[in-house]
């Protein structure tokens, strides 16, 4: 999923929690690079595999020497990445929100705030309501989630709204998407389950931007980029692009796609995912993290104690199961916290079309690690992240130095077959609305007459045809401009049940190579709802992960208007 991160990870540690007892033993030779030549090659073979067209890594030692190790090109022309390539790093964004929440909250509380709180409010905490700091904006479809809702339960993706991601199109504000909320589907209960929500993350952005008198973007910046000495980090596309030294993005199937974050979208998506940065960049941030939100070489604070704790420790379990290598992952604010080897990691991935990064740091024994690359293929590149671990856990002998295995590929998802018997419905195609979504007019290669469907249908020939799948009769195709999708295919998979997979098309290609293609993003089930031979709907389920209240509530014998994520008319 966009903007997603996949495992958690937390640590209960003080201030300045980096003693003498977490160097590296005596005996390690930290000037020589963790990365050598052998290891280097293997991670160039897993991205090799996997597409992974260029990243940058960063490796923060407990002694605070930095190594840096780089891999494959940041641009079509074959321009080498570097320590200083400048990359977005997607949801590892989500640690300076919750970092700017603490700080603006110290500002209240030493009297340094520049705006003034609701009157009925007395003081900016974690545990302050959004009803309060958003009257009149705030609100669900759930009286004890509006009301009861508060600043951690947003950060920590507890809130019960599930991930409508595809709910908002690329010329909304901040605001626009606090205001529509109440027109969504809530999932579960407030604090039922965990569950990825960058709503939530872009309505702390909003009340950061309205309650610092700046927009959210330059609160980052200066509160927290400046005093790092985050020269070449910025949340302005614009900015980034004008340096000169910004890394092109590319497919998982190796086509160059555009960046995924144009300035003018940029305000919107910031707290949930807008950070760029650099490996050297991010190395600072690492160390600032190491250090307990203490800057190391000044022992400036900018994250508050408080927070700091709050945000890495564990708040919800994100997984209630781990596996060999992993403990339960708990998610704080912006990071997750597991043991990985029988060791704390604390943790955040980010994902969006073309971006993969990681920032992990080993709290107790000291050193961090950040990997940023222009290919979104987590799998290759948590995989790298993994080997260089087991090289410094090593070294510390907390575990043996696994040896590294075959270099592998990850396949993407693949669809299962349509069935033998698959046809759309004759009904199936036009135009389907819901009130926060709004419209979706669905196009069938078999059945669609308009001039619009004939022109959608016409694009996905052509992508079609590019990659050597022919069209299924059955399936069904909608032109769907939204933040993060330019179209929709909806894949045949049993009766009157299709998958939805969404997709930015490049009908006349991207870069250099001007054949079609598209980029896939997110799956999910589409179910219409046929009466008597009369299609009323369609409902989306699976934007959701686990069983949700109306599912619960309905029980087996729910309709698809009752039980969906979220349900379309059919007009
Ligand atoms: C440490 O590593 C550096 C760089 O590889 C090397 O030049 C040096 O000789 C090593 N020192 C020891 C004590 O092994
Ligand atoms: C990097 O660019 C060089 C020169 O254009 C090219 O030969 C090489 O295949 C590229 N590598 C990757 C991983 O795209
Ligand atoms: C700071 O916040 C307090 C509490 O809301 C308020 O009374 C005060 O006026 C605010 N200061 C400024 C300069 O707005
Ligand atoms: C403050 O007033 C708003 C209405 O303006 C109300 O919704 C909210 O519950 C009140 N909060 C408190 C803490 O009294
Ligand atoms: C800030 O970073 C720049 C490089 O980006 C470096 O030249 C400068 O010395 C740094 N300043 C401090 C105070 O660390
Ligand atoms: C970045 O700047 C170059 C020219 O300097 C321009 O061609 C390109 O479109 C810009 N990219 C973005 C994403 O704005
Ligand atoms: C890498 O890209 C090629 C060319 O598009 C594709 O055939 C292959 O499946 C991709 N590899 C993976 C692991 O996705
Ligand atoms: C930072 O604090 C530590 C411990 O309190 C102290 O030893 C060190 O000298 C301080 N460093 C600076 C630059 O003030
Ligand atoms: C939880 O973790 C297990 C083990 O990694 C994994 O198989 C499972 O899919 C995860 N569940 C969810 C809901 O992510
Ligand atoms: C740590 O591992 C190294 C390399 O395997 C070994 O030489 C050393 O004796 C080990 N140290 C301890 C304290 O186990
Ligand atoms: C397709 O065949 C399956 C069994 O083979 C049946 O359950 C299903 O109803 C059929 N679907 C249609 C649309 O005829
Ligand atoms: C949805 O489509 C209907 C019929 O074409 C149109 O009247 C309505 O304005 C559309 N709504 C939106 C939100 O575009």
């Amino acid at each position: 999923m966009l903007l997603r991160s996949t495992f958690a990870s937390l640590v209960l540690f003080t201030a300045h929690g980096l003693g003498s007892s977490l160097q590296l033993p005596r005996q390690a030779n930290t000037s020589a690079p963790i990365v050598d030549a052998e290891l280097s090659s293997y991670i160039q073979q897993v991205f090799d595999l996997n597409n992974v067209t260029g990243a940058s890594m960063a490796i923060i030692l407990p002694t605070g020497e930095v190594q840096y190790a780089t891999w494959g090109n940041s641009t079509e022309d074959g321009k080498p990445v570097a320590s200083d390539t400048v990359f977005a790093i997607g949801s590892c964004s989500k640690g300076f929100l919750s970092a700017s929440v603490g700080i603006l909250m110290q500002d209240f509380a030493d009297g340094k705030n520049t705006t003034a709180l609701p009157s009925n409010v007395t003081d900016l905490a974690w545990s302050t309501k959004i009803q309060d700091l958003l009257p009149g904006e705030w609100k669900t479809d759930d009286p004890w989630s509006t009301e009861k809702t508060n600043l951690r339960d947003l950060l920590s993706h507890v809130t019960g709204m599930p991930s409508h991601e595809y709910s908002y199109t690329a010329d909304e504000s901040p605001r626009d998407i606090v205001v529509r909320m109440r027109n969504l589907r809530t999932a579960y209960e407030l604090r039922q389950y965990w569950e990825y929500c960058n709503q939530m993350y872009i309505t702390a952005s909003y009340i950061v931007s309205k309650y610092s008198g700046m927009s959210y973007r330059d609160f980052v910046e200066k509160r927290i980029m400046l005093p790092l000495n985050m020269t070449s980090s910025t949340l302005h596309p614009d900015r980034a692009n004008a340096t000169g030294t910004m890394a092109q993005n590319w497919s998982p199937l190796g086509r160059r796609i555009p960046f995924f974050l144009p300035e003018s979208q940029a305000e919107l998506i910031a707290g949930a995912g807008g950070v760029i940065s650099t490996a050297e960049d991010m190395a600072l941030w690492v160390k600032l993290f190491l250090n307990g939100g203490v800057i190391p070489q000044t022992n400036v604070t900018i994250i508050p104690q408080t927070t700091f704790t709050l945000a890495t420790s564990g708040i919800a379990v994100a997984n209630s199961t781990g596996t060999e290598l992993y403990s339960v992952p708990a998610y704080g604010m912006g990071w997750l916290r597991y043991s990985y080897r029988g060791r704390e990691v604390v943790l955040h991935n980010g994902g969006a079309p073309g971006v993969s990064a990681w920032a992990k740091f080993y709290p107790r024994d000291g050193f961090g690690i950040v990997l940023i690359a222009n290919t979104a293929v987590d799998t290759a590149t948590e995989l790298a992240t993994f080997a260089v671990e087991d090289r410094l856990l090593g070294l510390i002998n907390m575990t043996a130095d696994p040896p590294l295995g075959p270099p592998v590929a990850f396949p993407s998802s693949s669809l299962p077959p349509a069935p033998p018997n698959a046809t759309a419905l004759p009904g199936f195609p036009g135009t389907y609305t819901n009130v926060p979504y709004g419209n979706l007019t669905i196009c069938s290669p078999t059945i669609s007459t308009t001039p619009a469907c004939a022109e959608v249908v016409q694009d996905f020939k052509k992508v079609n045809a590019a990659a050597g799948t022919p069209s299924h009769p059955a399936e069904l195709y909608a032109a769907w401009p939204r933040w993060w999708s330019s179209h929709l295919r909806l894949s045949p998979y049993a009766e009157n049940v299709y998958i939805a997979t969404s997709m930015n098309m490049y009908v006349n290609g991207y870069g250099d190579d001007d054949t079609p293609f598209v980029d896939p993003l997110d799956q999910w089930y589409v179910t219409f709802m046929v009466n008597d031979g009369k299609v009323e709907g369609l409902g989306f389920t699976g934007v959701a992960d686990k069983e949700t209240s109306r599912q619960l509530n309905f029980g087996p014998g729910g309709s698809i208007r009752d039980t969906a994520d979220a349900w379309f008319d059919k007009l």
